[in-house]
């Protein structure tokens, strides 16, 4: 339960968060479409959120791969390419 809250959080809020506040810091989108910074608060604002975000998502990515290494990465890998899980035992 608790994974499938944060792949919802990471997926729905903290990728298009990030993208969002980048999005906000550049220049030529600020100007054509000002709303997109000014709902964050200014571009120091859109900075700092993004800075955070992408700390979290950073911190995500590690714990992600680490849970792949403790459930064993050569099954994990093979399921991920060829659709096929826990047909073998584990070598690794
Ligand atoms: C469409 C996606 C993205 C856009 C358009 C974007 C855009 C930008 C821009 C324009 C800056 C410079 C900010 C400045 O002037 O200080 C920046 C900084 C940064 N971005 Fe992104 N970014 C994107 C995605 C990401 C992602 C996915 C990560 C990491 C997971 C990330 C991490 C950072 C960091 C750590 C900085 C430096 C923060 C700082 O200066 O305080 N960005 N980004």
């Amino acid at each position: 339960m608790l994974q499938r809250l944060t792949y919802l959080l990471v997926i729905f809020v903290l990728f298009p968060l990030v993208i969002w506040t980048g999005l906000a810091m550049s220049p030529a989108i600020a100007s054509a479409f000002p709303a997109v910074v000014t709902v964050f608060g200014g571009q120091q604002s859109a900075r700092t959120i993004h800075f955070f975000v992408s700390v979290f998502l950073l911190l995500f990515l590690l714990v992600h791969i680490v849970m792949v290494w403790l459930a064993g990465f050569r099954n994990r890998m093979r399921a991920m390419i060829t659709g096929r899980a826990g047909a073998h035992k584990e070598h690794a």
